[in-house]
Parts: C-alpha cells; structure tokens; sequence
C-alpha cells in the first residue's frame, strides 16, 4: 500500500517518460529495417522492456543505452514561470536496433507481458511470414485483453490465425501468403489499424483500412518516414506491400498520456504552477487539453516543434483553484470524435470532473472496459471509494461534481493509469489516498513517484 497525503504545491520543470505507443512502434519498425537503427528517447517501463525482448527473440540485436539525448532550455527575460533546469534535461535512453529486415522473423514464443500494443500488432508483421510459426501470450491480464479485432481482419486478408475461444490469447500464428483487402473498423482502434498495415506490407496488392474516426497516426506517420507506400485517402489509410523499409533514426517525444497526470494534479493543487517539457502534441493525442480547457483549465503551449515527423511543445499548466471555497472547474460533454484522441486520459477527466461544479458525462467510451482493467468499472470503483459521485453507464460515465473528493483507500487492479489517477487523487483530496497495487504504474511509469515527489518538495 502506498500513500499519498495531500500536497503543497507542484512547481518546477518536468520531463515526463517517453512516449509508449511510438516507442513500441520504433522498435518493431526499426526491428523490420536492415542495419542498425537508432531510437534516441525510447521509453524504459515494463510494457515496452516486453517489445524489446520480443524483437530479440524474432532475431533483431537491442543494444541498450548508448547515451542518451538531452537539450538546455533557457526563457526570455519576460518569463514569470518557475525557472528553467540548470544544465541539461535529459531527454530518456538511446537504444541502438539491428533490425532483421521485412522477410526475416524467426520462429518463436512472444511474451507480450502486459502490453497490449504489442499484442495487436506484431501479429500484423508475422503473419505474412511464409512458414513461421509464433504465440504470443502475457500475464493475467492480457490473456482478458481481446485479440478477435485483429483476428477477423487478418483473416480476410488470408491469414492463418488461432485465439483461445476465437477471442483471447493465446494467440497463435502460422505465416502465409496474404492478399490486401478494404477493412472498415467497426471500433476506431489505432492498433487495429496498425496491425492491419504492417499486414499491408507483405501482402499481395494494395490495403486500405477505413476508420470511423480518426486514431493515433504514429503508424502511418513512421511507415512514410521508412519509405513505405502510405497515404490517406478521406477517412482511410491505404498501403502498398513494400520490398524493404529504409533504416530511419527515431526520436521519441514525452508521452502526453503521461504528462496528463501532472497536468491534472497540477490544475487541482491550489498554487501550482509545472511546465512539462518535450511533450508530444500529435493532435491525434491531445484530446485532453482540449477537453480540459473546456472545463475552464488553461494549459500554455510554448516553443512548439517538430522532431522526427512528431509536433512537440512545453506545456504550461497552473492551479484554478486559488480558493478552496471555490470550484473554478466546470462539469462538460465528452463524446463522439473526441473519444479516440483522448481515450487513455478519460480516467483524468473523471477525476478532474469530480472537482468541478456541475455535471460531467462521458459517452461513446465503451473501449475503456476493454483496457488494461474494465476502466469504466475501475475508475467509478475507485473514484466512489473517494467520495466522488459517479454513476457508470453502457459506454461511459456521468460524475456529479461536488468541487473536491474527501480520499480515503483504492485497488488499482493491476492497471498503471488506475495506480497514478490515485496518486494524483490523494495529492488533491482532503484527506489521503491509499493506493493498493501502487507498483502497476511501472508498466508505463517507473519513475512516477519521485517525479512527483520531486514537484512537491518544498
Ligand atoms: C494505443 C492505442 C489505444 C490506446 C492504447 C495504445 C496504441 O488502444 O488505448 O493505450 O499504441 O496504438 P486502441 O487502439 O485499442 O484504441
């Protein structure tokens, strides 16, 4: 059990971990190039250690932690912020990948661990591997996670694929020759569309993968980056089988889905004033800042850039709440479109909501019970336990905000962003917050602790 009282203050610069679905990505790419690649930033937590370890056993050489990359920030005399580091910021690991090349996986049995990214695409890479044969499996929780979303799809495009009941890993997969095909998703699922068009370099012909709604485009974004024959047409994505992918270095922004718990934390804690560094601002990702800001937050967005094909920014987040009489946050609707770019910060938005003033209702979000935990189950269990008013609907939640949560004790359920949501509660709650099963942050999150401990420190 890991407590978190209530805070003084976040204050300071923070560079939160690398991002996880590019790192993932950056690996199994790099791991289908030829040569040696590097990624500079590329996450070091539990979920992306298991893509590692996955390339290696499909035959592609990880050497770890070669340097690392790192900028100075300095601010113009009209700053009025917390003052910028001293020296250098460090901007995550340097891994170097010899990749193995399009054609050249080797048989094997996949721990995917806990990622479910892993998962859903690499089974797009393998099975148009003529001849090889793999299973992937993973802890408890993954063997919950479905797989028959990119079971059917694949199958349409000749693959030859086996999940336990049809529907859960393990997952077995025995390579062939595959056909391209039009898939239009029923869910917009990013790694479903990802798994769809690494199947799409090795298939025969052109595939073309519609989506209902936009998802995260970091897929297509490092595809066309390595050469790929990638596009966008309307609401699809459509792929051309490729010979080989160029070797393309990568560079790894600050997850947004991380830094969203110090955005939140820092909005609620009475004084607060963070800026959050290397950020990454895809606008297929920031659903959130959007959604928070109409609750009435103001989030800066400074120095915004480009690296490797990725928009980056430093955001700047200070505290509403100046007077703990008042509840300067308000209840909003979130739904439709804006669900798939914000899916993994609608747990935040819940907890944000409960100190706001009025009513919050998330629809469409039925995805979040099909997560690392039922999340819409988890994050009404947990927030109720706190003395949050929230009821669960079929796809969604409706929070009654009261302006603050009492705290008291929750279960993460193994589930990482479960874990902080409960940090984050305590640090803005009345009383504390227990969280049992504090160690799951480390799936995305290793550091998580003392970076917050690091914000508060007087
Ligand atoms: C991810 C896509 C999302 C997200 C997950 C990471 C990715 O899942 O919830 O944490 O890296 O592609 P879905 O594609 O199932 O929506």
């Amino acid at each position: 059990m890991t407590r978190f009282d209530p805070s003084g203050p976040l204050r300071g610069w923070l560079r939160p971990p690398s991002d996880k679905s590019i790192s993932h990505r950056a690996a199994l790419i790099a791991a289908m190039g030829e040569g040696e690649i590097e990624i500079t930033g590329f996450l070091d937590a539990a979920d992306t250690r298991s893509t590692l370890a996955a390339v290696e056993a499909l035959g592609a050489g990880v050497r770890i932690g070669t340097g690392s990359r790192s900028v100075t920030v300095s601010m113009g005399p009209e700053w009025d912020g917390p003052p910028p580091p001293a020296g250098t910021q460090d901007l995550g690991l340097v891994i170097a990948i010899r990749g193995i090349g399009l054609r050249g996986p080797r048989p094997a049995q996949i721990d995917v661990g806990n990622a479910g990214t892993l998962l859903r695409l690499l089974p797009g890479w393998l099975a148009g591997q003529e001849g090889g044969e793999w299973t992937l499996d993973g802890d408890e929780s993954i063997r919950r996670r479905p797989v028959d979303r990119i079971v059917a799809p694949l199958r349409r495009m000749g693959a030859n694929l086996h999940a336990r009941e049809e529907r859960l890993p393990p997952l077995h997969v025995e390579g062939t020759t595959l056909h391209g095909a039009v898939y239009e998703m029923p869910i917009a699922s990013a790694q479903v569309k990802s798994c769809l068009l690494f199947a799409g370099l090795l298939a025969g012909g052109q595939t073309r993968v519609v989506e209902p709604l936009p998802s995260r485009d970091h897929t297509e974004r490092m595809l066309a980056a390595a050469g790929a024959a990638i596009d966008r047409d309307g609401d699809a994505v459509v792929i051309r089988p490729a010979e080989r992918l160029e070797p393309i270095a990568f560079s790894v922004p600050a997850d947004i889905s991380s830094a969203a718990f110090f955005l939140v934390a820092a909005l609620l804690v009475e004084g607060s004033d963070l800026v959050l560094v290397d950020i990454g601002v895809n606008p297929t990702r920031t659903g959130v800042l959007a959604i928070l800001e109409r609750m009435g937050a103001e989030i800066e967005r400074l120095m915004e850039h480009e690296v490797g094909g990725e928009p980056i920014a430093l955001l700047r987040v200070r505290s509403l709440r100046r007077d703990r009489g008042s509840a300067p946050l308000r209840g909003t609707e979130v739904g439709g479109a804006e669900i798939p770019l914000a899916i993994d910060e609608l747990p935040l938005v819940a907890l944000a909501a409960c100190f706001a003033e009025g009513t919050t209702t998330i629809r469409d979000a039925e995805e979040l019970r099909r997560k690392e935990s039922d999340r819409i189950e988890t994050v009404t269990e947990a927030l109720r336990a706190l003395g949050g008013q929230v009821e669960p609907t079929a796809d969604g939640m409706v929070i009654e905000g009261t302006g603050g949560l009492r705290g008291g004790s929750i279960d993460s359920h193994g589930d990482h962003r479960i874990a902080m949501l409960g940090a984050v509660a305590g640090l803005a709650s009345r009383e504390g917050v227990e969280v049992h099963g504090m160690e799951a942050a480390a799936v995305s999150y290793p550091g998580f602790e003392s970076d917050l401990a690091s914000l508060t420190r007087p």
